[in-house]
Order: C-alpha cells, then structure tokens, then sequence
C-alpha cells in the first residue's frame, strides 16, 4: 500500500521494481490526499486501485485520520509506504500501522525535518545532504531509521536541482529497502531497524 501526494517518482520506481516476482512486492492500492496528482495517474495507469481523501471534506483532522486508517486496512497491507505524502500520520492510523509505516525524507535525519528539507539544507550551508527513509512515528521524520543514503550539495545548486538530485538516489534507496524489509521482514530493537523478525 502507498500513499502519495505528489508527481509520484518514488511511486513509480516501486511499481517498476513491483512488476518483478522476484522483488517480492505487490502494490494492492494507492491512496492519496489530493485529486487530479501525476501520482494517481501511475497508479492508474498501472492498474492499481487508487482512491483519494481530502482533509477539507472533513470537519477536523481527527475525523479525516480515523476514515485514512480504516480505508487503508480495507486493503490489509503488510506495508504503508509514504511516498511523498504530505501529511502526518495520526493517533488512529499509527495504531493500526505503527511499526510497519514507512517514509522517506529528502534529507539526512535528524537535520532539516519538516517540508523543506532540501531548502533547508541549502539555506544552511551543508555540503552533504541525502535522503532517510525511516519507520513513521508520532513526530515529524523522527521515527527509527532503516536507511540513508548521502548527496552532495553543489555550489550552483537551487532547491529543484538540490531536490532532482536528492530524488534519484531517494528512489534506489527506497526500492532496495522496502524490497529488503518486505521479504526478509524487520523488527524494531530500541531505535535499530533490524532486518528479520524479532529475536525469541
Ligand atoms: C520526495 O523527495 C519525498 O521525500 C518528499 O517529496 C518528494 C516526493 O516526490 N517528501 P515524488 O512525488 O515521489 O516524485
């Protein structure tokens, strides 16, 4: 299961690497928080079932988490991927699929959290950034990390090329892992995401 908000590349390379058995995945659905993205569209286009709930056509966010959380387990997903979904998580999402949420940021956790990570980045200065994919928690990209992956930031980089760049080793990162995680399952040891189901 997927969720999205956006142009939906990282949604894409996971369809992609889906449409191989041996990657050991299958997208049973998308869902997304805005109508009318690029994102739905790959869905579509890939024959996967898709639907869309918008926080505006609820009358507060609380309502809005309830209906995601019991939409998404209409589908009995072993995994959520948050693929450039723009919204937090919420208590009754993660009480259902905490632990098994995952997300990726655009930069190295625990710098630059929040929306702006590559903009962030520049505006401070670093010379690397990258990208983290984490398990989602009641923060804002807090949560155990299971990956990271390091870019450099260029002297005549603005936020798209900073972003571009990021992007494409986002995308590896995320279909290694979620592949990874999905056949050799993972359990959670204090902040370590370990690969395997947890120890007896
Ligand atoms: C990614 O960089 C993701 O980390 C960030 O938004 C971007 C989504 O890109 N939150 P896309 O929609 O997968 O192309």
């Amino acid at each position: 299961m997927v969720l999205v908000s956006g142009s939906g590349t990282n949604l894409q390379a996971l369809i992609d690497a889906s449409t191989s058995p041996d990657y050991g995945v299958e997208i049973v659905a998308v869902g997304s928080d805005r109508p009318g993205i690029l994102a739905l569209e790959r869905a579509e286009k890939h024959g996967v079932e898709t639907f869309v709930l918008e926080t505006s056509s609820y009358a507060d966010r609380a309502s809005w988490d309830i209906d995601l959380a019991a939409k998404v387990e209409g589908f009995d997903p072993d995994l959520v991927v948050l693929a450039g979904f723009m919204k937090l998580a919420g208590p009754a999402f993660l009480a259902l699929f905490g632990g098994r949420t995952l997300n990726t940021h655009p930069a190295l956790s625990p710098s630059f959290p929040g929306m702006h990570g590559p903009r962030d980045a520049l505006a401070y200065g670093v010379k690397i950034t990258g990208a983290t994919l984490f398990v989602v928690d009641e923060g804002v990209d807090t949560g155990p990390i299971v990956a990271q992956v390091a870019v450099p930031v260029l002297d005549d980089d603005d936020e798209d090329t900073l972003h571009e760049r990021i992007k494409a080793s986002e995308r590896a990162m995320l279909v290694e892992w979620v592949g990874k995680l999905a056949r050799e399952n993972f359990h959670i040891d204090d902040r370590a995401v370990r690969l395997g189901g947890a120890p007896t």
